[in-house]
């Protein structure tokens, strides 16, 4: 795969769960994943158009478990960061709605535009960048329904756990998490901006994602089906497994800072 990443015009990964649960955010599936603990049915867009109020009762919690602490990026999300200041990384499109890529990529957290492609340039040497797509949002953000106006999460969590259920913007609109809920369309820029990609792509790793949640787990057959070589990279088996060219059962820990030095290493040494 190496030698595939370092010939490739252009490589795309798509990331999941996987990649951020050594940095100690839960995953959604496998034992002790999230909805172990939580009914998905409570989070869907149907129930906050619904009952916000029971909704944001229900999702405190839900927020309080998937980022009570603070998270740092891992040696995968830096390696990936890696790949792309080396101009080895056209995009990362991420199902994750933790920021780490952003963290790693730029040093910073994420801002701007959430479930739209949000790119976060990593300016490197040969002054490609590589964009970070958030596919399902950032769950740091908030968002009004009302008047779009975006805004850190964690204040608005405080107030609906203090009973403001719904939280509600200054104009008036009722406030939702910056993140693309079960049942919601995706924004078609990013699904479009990413199905793109996936067309694009040389190379097209799939990296910690069980590979069940469409749009984003239709892009690997996308990569394959225009000529890519696609690599997935997950500790269980994938439905896209046999789309794969090669399928790495090992933790992101090893398998990516490996394939970063074998890419980037120097090799006029
Ligand atoms: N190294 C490699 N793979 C790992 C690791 C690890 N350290 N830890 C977990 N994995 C793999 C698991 O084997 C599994 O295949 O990561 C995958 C995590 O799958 P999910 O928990 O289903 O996460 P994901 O695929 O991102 O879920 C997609 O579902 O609930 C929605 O919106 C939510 O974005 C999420 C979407």
């Amino acid at each position: 795969l190496a030698d595939e990443i370092r010939r490739a015009e252009t490589v795309v990964a798509l990331t999941g769960a996987g990649i951020s649960a050594p940095s100690g955010v839960p995953t959604f599936r496998g034992d002790d994943g999230v909805w172990e603990h939580f009914d998905e049915g409570q989070f869907t867009y149907g129930r906050f158009q619904r009952d916000p109020a029971g909704f944001w009762d229900d999702r405190v919690a839900l927020h309080r478990d998937l980022f009570g602490e603070e998270y740092e990026p891992n040696v995968a999300h830096e390696a990936l960061a890696e790949l792309g200041r080396d101009g080895h990384l056209e995009a990362i499109c991420t199902q994750n709605t933790d920021g780490l890529h952003l963290d790693a990529a730029t040093g910073v957290g994420g801002d701007g535009d959430s479930s739209q492609s949000h790119s976060s340039t990593d300016a490197n040497a040969t002054g490609s960048e590589t964009t970070v797509l958030e596919l399902h949002g950032n769950a740091q953000r908030v968002r009004c329904q009302e008047c779009g106006a975006r805004t850190d999460a964690d204040p608005i969590y405080d107030r609906a756990e203090n009973g403001e259920l719904p939280p509600t913007c200054d104009c008036g609109g009722i406030y939702k998490p910056d993140v693309v809920l079960f049942g919601e369309q995706l924004s078609g820029a990013a699904i479009q901006r990413a199905q793109a990609l996936a067309r694009e792509s040389d190379v097209f790793l799939a990296i910690g994602s069980s590979l069940v949640v469409t749009p984003a787990a239709s892009l690997p057959r996308t990569a394959a089906a225009t000529g890519a070589t696609v690599g997935i990279v997950t500790l269980e088996e994938t439905p896209l497994d046999d789309v794969a060219d090669v399928c790495c059962r090992r933790d992101v820990t090893d398998v990516l800072p490996r394939l970063s030095s074998l890419v980037t290493r120097d090799l006029s040494r």
